[in-house]
């Protein structure tokens, strides 16, 4: 699986959109899923839901929801939960909805979304486009906790087992606990990442951040991707363009010699790359190309 991140507006979903097209076009089976909350990939493939729809030959896209996540995490556990917690506490079947605030609960569904997916061995790739660079991490690091929580409840419900008189939570603890190291072997040994700047000052500090992030968290670094980057020779004599083309040579330089990983370059288009086509030339450029400096 390949993860695309990196700071909100750099040209992730354009990214990940790029890839996914150019793979279909080469006859692989791909699933593009966005956990964005505020995805635009709709603008790429008009009606795309939280519903896999195939988009184009051998490419379906889903944009999970919170609402679907959340109904996944109800058909999997809910009715386990309600009958644990009704057997141990005076509560309502509307304790589950309260139950869906739980910190790193809706992150564990969206993820357990993506490994039954990549389990399924119906898709040769799949490419996730992930919400801007602070939701990506706290999704990450929310399913570390996660499974500390459940290693430590399962410790205690251990102890506590003698005195608890009602149905035993050992085994639906211990099935949630199962699922999180999963996850977390997924994103350690099955995820490769991609991060996306633009050659500014900030896309650029940020993507280093976070792709030393990733790396502490274990997750394998494949690619970064300088997006956006002015042509040279567009505008002679304009002073204010050839200004604005020194700063992003700055950014782009300090990109190049930082990035752990090779660097792969997409020009700033006069018009936003939403066409198939467009963005199956971009995926082109991206996987085919290789990563000369121009600025070198
Ligand atoms: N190389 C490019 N040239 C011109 N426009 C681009 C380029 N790359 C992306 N864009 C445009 O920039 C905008 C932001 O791109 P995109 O939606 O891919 O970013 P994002 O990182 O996914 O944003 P968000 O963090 O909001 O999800 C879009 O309108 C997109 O069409
Ligand atoms: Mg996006």
């Amino acid at each position: 699986m390949r993860l695309v991140a990196g700071k909100g507006g750099v040209g992730k979903t354009t990214v990940t959109a790029a890839l996914a097209l150019h793979a279909a076009g080469r006859g692989e089976r791909v699933l593009l899923v966005s956990t964005d909350p505020t995805g635009a990939l709709g603008q790429i493939f008009p009606g795309v839901t939280d519903r896999v729809r195939t988009v184009a030959p051998g490419l379906e896209v889903v944009e999970l929801t919170r609402p679907a996540v959340l109904a996944r995490w109800r058909e999997r556990f809910g009715e386990e939960v309600y009958r644990v917690l009704r057997s141990l506490l005076p509560v309502e079947r509307d304790v589950l909805d309260y139950l869906e605030g739980v910190p790193g609960l809706e992150e564990e569904f969206l993820l357990s979304y993506l490994l039954d997916a990549l389990d399924s061995g119906q898709y040769d790739r799949i490419l996730w486009d992930a919400a801007p660079t602070a939701g990506t991490l706290a999704l990450l690091e929310a399913q570390a906790l996660f499974y500390d929580h459940l290693t430590q409840a399962h410790r205690l419900y251990l102890k506590l087992q003698g005195y608890l008189k009602g149905a035993d939570p050992t085994p639906l603890i211990e099935g949630w606990r199962i699922l999180t190291g999963r996850i977390l072997a997924m994103l350690r040994t099955r995820t490769r990442a991609w991060v996306v700047a633009q050659p500014e000052r900030l896309p650029v500090v940020q993507g280093l951040e976070l792709m030393a992030a990733l790396e502490r968290f274990g997750i394998a670094l494949e690619r970064a991707v300088l997006n956006r980057v002015l042509p040279e020779a567009a505008c002679p004599g304009c002073a204010f363009y050839e200004a604005r083309v020194r700063e992003q040579r700055v950014w782009a330089r300090r990109w190049r010699e930082r990035s752990p990983v090779p660097v792969r370059q997409l020009p700033e288009l006069a018009s936003p790359p939403l066409a198939a086509a467009e963005l199956e030339r971009l995926g082109h450029l991206l996987e085919e190309e290789s990563d000369a400096d121009p600025h070198a």
